[in-house]
């Protein structure tokens, strides 16, 4: 098999606040997912995410708390990592905006830009607080939206309407550091002439052409995500500032420059090859295999409201920089509403996961497989408790976790726990063998198409046939009329339980190991999925249960 390398990238996550459930579904679970599944293949993976420490989240966060952006960005930086972690997200590095290597290498990238031309300077008039006496964040701008005349809209979005803003836009514009007007006031900028490159863009996007190994064909692509891309193509790019005049953030490496730091999204995104040669450099290989080779695939795992900055500015200046590869898929998301409302961290409208975790002790697994069952994939979705609970107690209990159980209970019942050979196969259970065989190709086929709904959905229809095949060959009843037909039943349903150990470490991985741990299996990659990885004779340990029930107290 031919060893393929993938750079996997999940949105780098503001520390301003704890991560939710819409982030999960969102960006993460779905990138863990297809990492850990391109990793069983064999293949070489970078899993790459970590902090996003700068911009305005950041210091709106810390002004309102009356704290420093530091104290905001070290308790959410180790407290989402943490989460992450016994979240069972395997990422290869989680790294953080503020690290001096990132500084250094955001620097080193920025002067590479501006001695390519890669930007134009200009001097324009900028709205600044008098009383606070600085230059206004886009963030730190509200007013009335031109569009739907919400009269809280920020200068860079309208969150009502959702259209994107300029600050001159809203009608009276007001700093919300001091509740004034504020005033226009001269300040240079580094812009990113966007426009020079529409036209490649336009042909990349929808015919891949400007990416050689891009080996699939553009219909992999999520259509709203292309259809986003073609709009904001089609009405015109136009240039985009890259610096701000704040003092938080990466500062612009020139001299005596003591107040200007690079954009939050020209920085963020280089964050990813930042943590990307620190992972590296601990495994001891060259970075440049992720992102300066053709041979790796670039996937970035966001949500919709991240793809112009994925899918335009971000490869603008990957291609300006020259010798990087340009991302071979961007699988945005949609978003996760909580029980009909959209979620909201300054609404306080949220479930957060290090909640979750203390609540629901070892039951990650049930909440990867709900998200996953429900993930906005192709529109908005809805988490509701009611529907966490059916589908933990009707699919992970009543269809996995019963088989699971039925067949352990049998293996250790009538044979002390050591797997009996089989003998005589029939028709039926050759169907059902054979039928084995095709889910690692049928999930993984799912899961390339980025369609992990549909894979996890292939899981569970393999679980479905494991019950429907007891239900029709009844051990229980055959044992007192037919052992050796008994021991064969069992045999085939061992091998079934097998296969769904190994396919099921995507999406449950904690399942997976204790599975494997209860039939005693080494490890086993996915292409050596088979019918007839437990031998005969082999030892099982006493059946313990995958899942529990969650009764209606508890949520
Ligand atoms: N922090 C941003 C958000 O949550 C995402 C940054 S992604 C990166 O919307 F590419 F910039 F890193
Ligand atoms: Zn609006």
């Amino acid at each position: 098999m031919e060893k393929k390398r993938f750079t996997i990238t999940s949105a780098l996550l503001y520390a301003n606040g704890p991560i939710h459930l819409g982030h999960l579904a969102g960006a993460y679970l779905p990138a863990d997912i297809f990492a850990r599944y391109q990793k069983l293949k064999g293949h070489d993976v970078a899993f790459i995410c970590g902090s996003d420490e700068h911009g305005a989240a950041i210091t709106l966060q810390a002004k309102k708390d009356n704290v420093s952006p530091k104290e905001i960005i070290d308790k959410y930086h180790e407290l989402n990592k943490k989460s992450f972690k016994e979240f069972g997200i395997n990422f290869s590095f989680y790294d953080r905006t503020s690290s001096a290597e990132h500084h250094e290498n955001a620097q080193e990238i920025f002067t590479l830009l501006e001695k390519n031309n890669s930007f134009t300077k200009k001097t324009s008039q900028q709205f600044y607080d008098e009383t606070n006496k600085q230059f206004l964040a886009d963030r730190y701008i509200i007013g009335t939206c031109p569009k739907c005349s919400n009269e809280e809209a920020y200068g860079d979005q309208c969150e009502k309407c959702g259209s994107a803003l300029s600050p001159e836009e809203l009608i009276n514009p007001k700093s919300s550091l001091s509740g004034e007007a504020p005033i226009l006031k001269e300040t240079t900028h580094w812009y990113l002439p966007m426009q020079r490159h529409e036209e490649w863009l336009k042909e990349w996007i929808n015919n891949g052409e400007f990416n050689q190994k891009r080996n699939h064909d553009p219909k992999s692509w999520k259509s709203q995500v292309i259809g986003q891309c073609n709009s904001w193509i089609e009405s015109g790019l136009k240039e985009r500032s890259m610096t701000r005049d704040l003092d938080w953030g990466v500062k612009v490496p020139v001299e005596n420059n003591e107040e200007k730091v690079l954009y939050v999204w020209l920085d963020a995104p280089i964050g990813y090859i930042t943590a990307t040669k620190k992972f590296a450099k601990k495994q001891g290989v060259d970075w440049k295999r992720y992102w300066k080779n053709n041979e790796s695939e670039i996937i970035h795992f966001i949500g919709k409201d991240n793809i112009v900055f994925h899918c335009i500015i971000f490869p603008i200046i990957l291609k300006e920089l020259g010798g990087y590869s340009l991302p071979t898929n961007v699988p945005a998301n949609a978003f996760l509403n909580l029980e009909g409302r959209k979620l909201s961290t300054s609404k306080n409208w949220a479930i957060w996961l290090h909640e979750y975790l203390t609540d629901f002790k070892n039951q990650q697994d049930t909440l990867r497989y709900v998200l996953c069952a429900t993930a906005p994939e192709s529109k908005d979705t809805d988490f509701t408790w009611k529907d966490f609970q059916a589908r933990n107690n009707n699919e992970l209990v009543a269809v996995f976790g019963n088989f699971i159980n039925r067949v352990m209970v049998l293996t250790n019942k009538y044979w002390e726990g050591v797997v009996p050979e089989r003998s005589q196969l029939t028709k039926y259970d050759n169907q059902i063998l054979d039928s084995i065989k095709e889910y690692p190709k049928r999930i993984g086929d799912s899961i390339e198409k980025y369609r992990l709904r549909e894979a996890l959905n292939e899981l569970m229809n393999l679980a479905r046939t494991g019950n429907k095949y007891l239900a029709e060959t009844e051990p229980w009843k055959c044992k007192k009329t037919d052992e050796e037909r008994t021991k064969t039943i069992i045999n085939v349903s061992i091998q079934i339980s097998a296969a769904l150990a190994v396919l099921c470490e995507p999406f449950l991985p904690y399942t997976s190991k204790k599975l494997k741990t209860l039939l005693n299996m080494k490890e086993i990659i996915w292409d050596d999925i088979s019918a007839s990885m437990i031998p005969d004779l082999q030892k099982i340990k006493k059946h313990e249960h995958l899942f529990t029930k969650i009764e209606d107290h508890e949520i």
